[in-house]
């Protein structure tokens, strides 16, 4: 019997989680304009587009910038298994989750991995990542920027002074960060990074946009191998180690990227017109425009947590301005039932978490679309009313208040 279902009606949600957040209404339409031939001229232009759009979000000057079709992890992927060969020596400082997903990628390509680790909540001083690329010298330094785990933003700037003191690589993952906090490609020294549309770009999860310096590509292109049926007439590949994965080979992705457009996949249409959409409204805003919204959003939620009496999680000085951990009340258990409630009343996606933090912190997102000042009100509202209904009472009104009082006071 052929089974149909029925159409996709999905509830009204507010996605206050650490993403996938609410799309762009802008990006959903540019979803569904037609199909192109991937190499139409018209989509070959919107692909030269996308290049110079995300060189500006990225704020680089890198030729190389383009999308690996796949969700951000793609993108982390496809930078640390083209530049790393298997016995180069990778540095991962883990502050969370996400750096325990670097070094596993990088393991299995074959890199012999060191790791630093700090306690999750905190995130590393410059210079103790600096004596550790002076003690390893690894090929490259591989480094996440916000991780949504434990909500914490580690610095980046300063890093590139000692990576290239040794010639060493530095890749930065800011799937998280990107749009929501300043991400200086270029100012930064950064040699690979990569991004998401889920997060502060507020498009659909599915392509990943990424930069390379010119260092990171001349590293690549030691190891470039063009595939088979496509390779041109007397072509012989690098000397190097052939990147391991096809998909992800960033040597062939940049041929697709170029005005040869040796083919490689397919370009997906819909997800680079939403990536493309998703940069135009983040550009149009203004990126240090959107960087102080979601800083503000971020300290609105903040005090409005705290009025309730509820704990923040981890160090103050260094939290990405895009999500925030929230200790869980005793009184309400593991949280489960809070975070079942906000969504079937209230229609409010707050996030779990991983690992030791499972069952110990929320995670709530104020990220790209989602980040305005009613629906930081509309949760913090919400999550009261949940919270009593679990054993918890608030001061009255507390959240809110003090929520406004911060959006007041920057005049809003
Ligand atoms: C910091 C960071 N890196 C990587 C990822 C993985 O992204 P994706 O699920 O799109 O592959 C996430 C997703 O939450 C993330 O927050």
């Amino acid at each position: 019997m052929t089974e149909l279902f029925d159409d996709l009606s999905p509830s009204p949600r507010l996605l206050m989680g650490p993403g996938p957040v609410d799309v762009y209404p802008r990006v959903l339409r540019a979803m569904s304009v037609p199909m192109l031939g991937q190499f139409d001229p018209e989509f070959t232009e919107y692909m030269n587009e996308v290049m110079a759009l995300y060189r500006q979000v990225f704020r680089t000057q890198n030729h190389w910038t383009l999308l690996v079709n796949g969700t951000a992890r793609s993108g982390i992927e496809a930078c640390l298994s083209s530049l790393v060969a298997p016995g180069d020596t990778v540095l991962v400082p883990q502050f969370g989750r996400f750096g325990f997903l670097l070094s596993e990628i990088c393991g299995r390509v074959g890199g012999k991995i060191e790791t630093i680790e700090t306690d999750w909540g905190t995130t590393f001083p410059v210079d103790q990542i600096a004596d550790a690329v002076r003690k390893h010298r690894p090929k490259v330094l591989a480094m996440v920027h916000g991780d949504t785990s434990t909500t914490m933003a580690q610095p980046i700037e300063g890093l590139a002074e000692v990576c290239r003191e040794v010639g060493t690589l530095l890749y930065v993952d800011a799937t998280a960060t990107l749009g929501g906090m300043p991400v200086e490609v270029d100012a930064w020294g950064i040699d690979a990074i990569s991004a998401g549309l889920q997060k502060c770009m507020s498009g659909p999860p599915g392509t990943s946009p990424v930069t390379l310096s010119e260092a990171a590509t001349e590293a690549i292109n030691t190891r470039k191998h063009i595939e088979g049926g496509i390779r041109p007439e007397g072509y012989v590949g690098a000397s190097g180690p052939r990147i391991s994965s096809n998909y992800l080979d960033l040597g062939m992705l940049m041929d697709y990227w170029s005005p040869k457009r040796l083919n490689h996949h397919t370009e997906s249409t819909s997800m680079l017109y939403a990536a493309r959409e998703c940069a135009r409204v983040v550009l149009g805003e203004g990126l240090d425009a959107g960087h102080t919204r979601h800083a503000l959003a971020s300290d609105a939620l903040r005090a409005g947590l705290q009025a309730m009496g509820l704990e923040l999680f981890g160090d103050e000085a260094n939290r990405m301005a895009n999500v925030t951990g929230v200790y869980i009340p005793n009184a309400c258990g593991n949280g489960e039932a809070v975070r079942a409630q906000m969504l079937s009343d209230f229609g409010i996606e707050i996030g779990t978490s991983f690992g030791h933090l499972a069952g110990k912190i929320w995670r709530i997102g104020t990220m790209g679309y989602v980040c305005h000042k009613p629906n930081i009100l509309r949760c913090l509202s919400s999550l009261d009313a949940v919270l009593r209904r679990n054993g918890y009472d608030a001061p009255v009104n507390a959240g809110v208040d003090a929520a406004y009082k911060i959006y007041e006071g920057a005049g809003q």
